[in-house]
């Protein structure tokens, strides 16, 4: 990266301002269901004021534009993108990444539920949170939607590690009253009552937002979920997040403990936590009348592929997905998942959609990894793209990051497949430089 002044009167330098020069990339629409989907200039330039994007574009047409003395910033050769958007992560599940189990039920009980009791230290909380925090600033995640633990100082742990940087989070304690070990159940009224209180304090401010995170159907008593349902009436902007539909064992227990319910989504939508800024993490096992119903219901999916695959739990259905317009986005699911990196959920998002006949585009997993994220969550005019307003979320991405990378980009010929190797290839190594609210970090 180098640094130049874009013309001789450094002295009216505004501090303010600045322009970001490289190949720029971003997306208005999904491309898979649109011809103009994004905007894409070899020789691009942002510029940048009080943290915003003031302009994007060619170099050539909006180099006129930059204010006299402007620091210009050089990443000529680099991909410019807006920074990724984890839909679907464990903060607590840091340590235990990559941990060996035969599937969902057993690697919660044998590794999750053990580590996410230490959450209860507030002091650990805030350890895992600062370097979690990091992780997704190194693999150029830059917004996430996380999962803390039951125990709400951990939730004020990631917002206080995230206001700190001034990231744009959401989080939420997590809501168990049953079918967990005793050291991490709530009640009905203690989870409603720390909830309220966490979003009180945290939701909208700076960059912060809360979740109402019941952990899962099974974990839920019908009292619990019934608090869930009097929570997102009082906060109608308040996010939520939950699992659905992962593993075909977990499907069959929901059915035993809600034999009322049509569907596993069914349990949720009865409670009233089906709506825009309510994301579904896996969203696997579902049948016609609950893609139907996800989908009028402005819900979100968090295709976690690189967890699907761990722990053996299934192939998420990008036919049946499109077929009815899901809103899906990418998430590493980490400690599931096995990776922070959503270039690496990327590659296992192209072969688990290989996997069900489906191809997908490198061009429409940088969409899900960016807009269609932000999109989900309400961000339009906040992060995702490069709309003038937005907050200047963004990253560089080196194409000679590794000797390999290097070799199969110079012989990309399209832009596709320059994003194709980011994808297959790619993971912390190719993130060249992180910016937040225009900050380098
Ligand atoms: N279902 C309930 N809890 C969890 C969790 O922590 N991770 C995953 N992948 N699935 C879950
Ligand atoms: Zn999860």
């Amino acid at each position: 990266m180098t640094t130049t002044p874009a013309n001789a009167s450094p002295s009216h330098a505004s501090q303010a301002t600045r322009a970001v020069r490289g190949r720029v990339l971003h997306f208005q629409r999904d491309p898979q269901f649109h011809e103009d989907a994004y905007q894409y200039w070899e020789d691009g330039l942002l510029i940048i004021r009080d943290g915003r994007i003031v302009a994007a574009g060619d170099h050539g047409r909006l180099a006129a534009e930059i204010p006299a003395g402007t620091e210009v910033i050089d990443h000529r050769g680099k991909l410019i993108v807006p920074g990724f958007i984890d839909t679907h992560v464990h903060f607590p599940q840091t340590d235990i990444i990559a941990s060996p189990s035969p599937g969902l039920l057993h690697w919660l009980e044998t590794y999750t539920f053990p580590e996410e009791r230490r959450f209860e230290d507030p002091d650990y909380a805030r350890g895992v949170a600062g370097f979690f925090t990091e992780e997704l600033l190194r693999n150029g995640t830059t917004s996430a939607v996380v999962w803390s633990t039951v125990h709400a100082a951990s939730a004020d742990a990631l917002f206080a590690e995230s206001h700190q940087r001034n990231l744009r989070m959401v989080t939420g304690k997590v809501l168990m009253d049953r079918n967990c070990p005793e050291f991490l159940r709530d009640t009905a009224e203690s989870g409603a009552r720390d909830s309220a209180e966490l979003l009180s304090r945290w939701h909208g401010k700076g960059r912060l937002g809360y979740a109402i995170t019941p952990r899962f159907a099974p974990t839920s008593s019908e009292a619990q979920l019934a608090t869930c349902a009097e929570l997102a009436r009082a906060y109608p902007d308040a996010y939520i997040q939950t699992h659905v539909a992962e593993n075909r064992d977990e499907v069959r227990w929901v059915a035993e403990l809600f034999p009322h319910a049509r569907s596993y989504l069914d349990v949720y939508d009865h409670y009233g936590l089906l709506r825009p800024g309510a994301f579904y993490g896996h969203a696997i096992y579902l049948d016609q009348d609950d893609r139907r119903r996800l989908a009028d219901s402005g819900a979100a999916v968090a295709h976690c592929p690189t967890s699907n695959l761990f722990l053996g739990s299934g192939f998420y259905d990008f036919h049946q997905s499109d077929a009815n317009r899901l809103n899906v986005t990418l998430a590493t699911d980490v400690g599931g998942g096995t990776s922070f990196s959503m270039l690496r959920t990327m590659n296992a998002a192209h072969k688990v959609a290989r996997m069900g006949g489906y191809y997908l585009t490198a061009l429409r997993m940088f969409y899900l990894a960016t807009r269609a994220a932000a999109d989900a969550l309400g961000w339009s005019e906040r992060v995702g793209s490069f709309t003038p307003g937005c907050e200047a979320d963004f990253i560089v991405l080196d194409p000679q990051a590794t000797p390999l990378i290097a070799r199969r980009s110079a012989r990309s010929e399209t832009l596709e497949e320059q994003l194709f190797a980011f994808a297959m290839l790619g993971d912390d190594r190719v993130i060249d430089q992180v910016y937040v609210m225009g900050e380098a970090v």
